[in-house]
């Protein structure tokens, strides 16, 4: 591929570029980041200190496979083979359709999608976003309301009039913010076709320009403050909304993560703060040129700006008039999703990842409890944030970012989240992306996508990244799933125990540590887990987000492909491939669990794929569901 545009580049990647982190002596690649595929395969005893805890680590997931159970699967379908094609595919006797794509009308005075120009300011503020993200599902009354995230754009189909796929005037910015945010559509299946109920009165797109208060310990504080709302109260807009959560109270929960590739600045003499830099904020935006028709874009205008942005915002789905609200006491960071459990003890537990290389693993605890019919509506305004510790020997625990424990106020903690979790020492992990908790017991699972910079060098805090605990592997590409258990299966508990659950590898060209933990094989592997949810019936459903080239590394893997894992047997079988280019991201079910759906992001990345219509790609949101109408997860 020729060189790319700054949006084609994976966020991390942009960072790197505006923001390298500082090069330190590298790590030795010992011993114990090399352990042999066999020694961790085995238990490991004889390979020392490391090679126990991978092997232990992994040893549930080993277990297994090794006999009858294999026989026994629990899961019910022929695994698809990796591919390479332009398409969509799932498993024999099951089939899929296109539910919503970018650009698609949600009322009936808008135009249609116009592949020509990727539409305009207006058409695309009454219209679904782009690169469709997490997602959750409403049921109310009979009816069927999907909240989607809209994460960011492909500058080429977006702004296909224009020659360098960049904005180059107000309405052209305007598009680009509307294409941002959440889409919350009303659904329904007629005559067997799942599509949006055009003019439902559910029907909301909230962008880059919705009004929100700022809710819990950051409102109101200095930091906060702006020039177009002093009283540092109400923010406008969300975007880049990677993850969701969905509270039992029903409210959507949509996660801010890479916010800081909006800003620049219009002089280059313009100072960035530390806290700026920790947080990949530059002079430079990714190309998406916010600032030429919006002042707030401009750090040497506007410098607090971004401290407005990276929060969790708590949407009321069947409430179109309802203002979101940014509930900064869940953090300040680059949000994945937001995991919501509700403890044994009635206190809501929110599990948040921060997706950066060597950032860290968070939970929230609410202060007050659920009350089941009760108001529920500001539990997430007020609580405590823990930042996780990984030891070696499977054990960990949960420090509390307090004024105590960091020497910051409630309100900084908040604002300079990740800067709180590094003064506590918090394990710097494999960039955490989505958290699952498993609907049938106290346990667990969020992804390590991958980390080139492990055992390399540190964050961008200058927290050091050692290839240790559950981040075994130096110049981790391929990523791995932890898991942890509660003490006393209570997620308010301070300590839990961990293992790994996956190491994806590729067992084609590694037989070392690289190769994967023995629930990867030929047949089943892959690289770069991200999305993650579990289905009523406790299966894991795991999303990649990876390298797709299909060579060196990478050969054998194919297009990026969404599997099924079983947490008692450690077993994964691939049950779809998407198109060229694409992500696989995101995950709902309709109120009868017939159909799940999923995220198609950004086929075409690279300007190789024509899905789903054989012209523009464009993400979509697909339904899939079994040739006999029978329930699927
Ligand atoms: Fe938007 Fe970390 O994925
Ligand atoms: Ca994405
Ligand atoms: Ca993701
Ligand atoms: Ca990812």
């Amino acid at each position: 591929m020729s060189v790319k545009h700054d949006q084609m580049l994976g966020f991390d990647e942009h960072d790197e570029l505006v923001r390298p982190a500082v090069e330190v002596v590298e790590f030795e690649e010992t011993a114990k980041a090399m352990v042999s595929r066999r020694g961790f395969l085995t238990g490991g005893a004889a390979m020392g200190a490391t090679a126990f805890v991978m092997g232990s680590t992994t040893l549930a997931a080993g277990k297994a496979l090794a006999g009858e159970e294999m026989k026994m699967s629990r899961l019910a379908f022929e695994m698809v083979k990796a591919n390479a094609l332009d398409t969509v595919t799932v498993p024999k006797g099951y089939n899929w359709q296109v539910l919503a794509s970018w650009g698609e009308p949600l009322f009936s005075n808008a135009p249609e999608f116009d592949p020509a120009t990727g539409g305009t300011g207006e058409s695309q503020e009454l219209a679904f976003g782009d690169h469709n993200d997490g997602m959750a599902l409403f049921s109310h009354n009979g009816r069927q309301i999907l909240c989607v995230n809209n994460e960011y754009t492909n500058a080429t189909t977006l702004h296909a009039n224009r020659a360098d796929g960049k904005p180059i005037n107000a309405d052209d910015v305007r598009k680009n913010k509307a294409a941002h945010g959440v889409s919350v559509v009303e659904i329904a299946r007629k005559d067997g076709k799942w599509g949006i109920v055009k003019d439902s009165e559910f029907n909301r797109r909230i962008t880059a320009d919705t009004e929100m208060d700022i809710t819990g310990p950051a409102r109101g504080h200095d930091l906060m403050k702006t020039k177009a709302d002093p009283k540092g109260v109400v923010a406008k807009g969300t975007w880049n909304n990677c993850g969701n959560g969905q509270t039992p109270w029903g409210t959507y929960l949509t996660c801010e993560e890479n916010f800081n590739g909006y800003f620049s600045s219009s002089s280059a003499d313009f100072a960035l703060t530390p806290q700026m830099k920790r947080y990949g904020i530059s002079h430079k935006d990714r190309g998406y040129n916010w600032a030429l028709a919006d002042d707030r874009f401009d750090l040497s205008k506007d410098p607090q700006e971004p401290n407005r942005f990276g929060y969790i915002v708590e949407i009321d789905p069947l409430n179109p008039k309802a203002r979101p609200k940014k509930r900064t006491a869940l953090g300040r960071f680059k949000h994945e999703n937001a995991e919501v459990e509700v403890a044994a003890n009635g206190h809501v537990v929110v599990y948040l990842g921060d997706d950066e290389r060597g950032e860290f693993l968070y939970r929230f605890v609410s202060k007050n409890k659920y009350v089941v019919g009760g108001d529920n509506t500001d539990l997430l305004e007020e609580g405590t944030l823990y930042v996780a510790k990984f030891n070696e020997n499977n054990t960990g625990h949960w420090i509390a970012l307090t004024p105590e424990s960091t020497g910051m106020s409630a309100p900084e903690i908040a604002i300079y989240t990740r800067e709180a979790a590094s003064k506590v020492g918090a394990t710097t992990m494999d960039r955490p992306e989505w958290v699952a908790s498993n609907p049938n017991k106290a346990e667990v699972y969020c992804s390590l996508t991958n980390n080139k910079n492990r055992g390399v060098k540190p964050n961008a805090g200058g927290d050091e990244t050692p290839a240790v605990g559950p981040n075994p592997r130096v110049k981790n590409n391929y990523g791995q799933i932890v898991r942890w258990v509660p003490a006393n299966q209570d997620h308010t508990a301070e300590k839990f125990t961990w293992d790994l659950f996956v190491l994806a590898g590729n067992p084609a060209v590694y037989d070392d540590a690289y190769a994967g933990s023995k629930n990867v094989n030929k047949d089943n592997m892959f690289n770069s887990p991200d999305g993650l949810k579990f289905d009523k019936k406790g299966m894991l459903w795991i999303q990649t987000d990876g390298n797709y080239s299909n060579e060196k590394d990478f050969a054998g893997q194919g297009n990026n492909q969404m599997l099924v894992g079983d947490p008692e047997t450690g077993e994964i079988k691939r049950f779809l491939v998407g198109p060229k280019e694409c992500e696989i991201t995101g995950a709902a079910w309709s109120a009868d669990r017939t159909t799940m759906f999923v995220s198609i992001q950004h086929p075409g990345e690279g300007g190789n794929s024509n899905w789903p219509n054989g012209g523009t790609p464009r993400s979509s949101v697909i339904a899939i569901s079994r040739d006999d109408g029978q329930m699927i997860g």
